[in-house]
């Protein structure tokens, strides 16, 4: 049975989506108009954050929050605080692509404990709490079983425009080409996060990305029996920028070919 903590981040979750769902289908509509959703799309973003703030503060109110919109407030509890990301996958959202989460994570003494990521359109809710295990809905999920690149599908995340990192992902994604069964840029970390932990991706690797991407995923991962760290095999994954996530057997080699694909291109691993 889920705890109160993921009942309460279900929750907020949940009643967020109702309002995404129906702006998801007022941006696809407004795909058409010469002016485009871009507008609606960040209003619809600020909407989720905000309501997400009312509830989470409703049922705990001295928590803090670090959230992608309005940034970081601390709470009356020096130590717990929620990190969210109301709308990841705001690209997808934007085109009309069905592909997007809420991401909610709660962090007690700067270790993540608990987090929910909610898919809408598909009604998928993968949690997980610490020593609690994962699930997906209320089944419990295990991270895949490969054990050779060779057989492994991987995500990761493509700089855009006006980003950092291409040199770096092109690096890297050379020789995931060479070594791997596929790579899938599907343009949601938390989610490309949450399918690692059910299974459906072996593993995935970024680099430049923000707490709020992934500090749920990465609980989600570790409940589900896999791994993930920084690109140096370190624990700084939330706050340094860059994540590799797989399952027990594919870290190692998946962080190898990272550092050799980097090594080949002269580019030191940093985040
Ligand atoms: C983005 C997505 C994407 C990742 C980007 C993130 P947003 O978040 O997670 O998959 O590649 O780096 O910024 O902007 O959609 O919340
Ligand atoms: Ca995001
Ligand atoms: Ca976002």
């Amino acid at each position: 049975m889920p705890s109160a903590t993921i009942n309460v981040m279900e929750a907020a979750a949940r009643k967020a989506a109702r309002g995404l769902i129906r702006d998801f289908g007022e941006a696809e509509n407004l795909q058409v108009s010469r002016k485009g959703p871009a507008d609606f799309v960040s209003e619809a973003d600020r909407r989720a954050e905000d309501l997400l703030r009312t509830e989470l503060h409703k049922a705990r109110p001295g928590f803090g929050f670090l959230m992608e919109e309005s940034g970081g407030h601390a709470g009356k509890d020096p130590d717990r605080r929620w990190i969210v990301d109301p709308l990841d996958g705001t690209t997808n959202f934007l085109h009309g692509i069905p592909h997007f989460a809420i991401s909610i994570a709660l962090e007690e003494a700067g270790r993540i404990i608990a987090g929910v990521i909610y898919e809408p359109l598909r009604d998928e809710l993968f949690w997980a709490e610490n020593g609690v295990g994962c699930y997906l809905n209320r089944r419990r999920l295990r991270v895949s079983s490969r054990r050779d690149l060779s057989e492994s599908v991987l995500a990761t995340g493509i700089p855009f425009r006006g980003r950092p990192g291409k040199e770096v992902f092109l690096a890297t994604v050379d020789g995931a080409i060479d070594l791997t069964a596929g790579v899938r840029r599907f343009g949601s970390a938390s989610l490309d996060l949450a399918y690692v932990a059910a299974g459906r991706y072996d593993g995935f690797w970024e680099f430049g990305l923000s707490p709020w991407d992934v500090a749920a995923g990465v609980v989600l991962v570790r409940e589900a029996g896999g791994f993930a760290t920084d690109i140096n095999g370190a624990d700084n994954m939330v706050y340094g920028g860059s994540i590799v996530a797989t399952n027990e057997r594919l870290h190692a080699p998946l962080l190898q070919m990272l550092h050799a694909s980097l090594a080949a291109a002269d580019i030191a691993p940093t985040s």
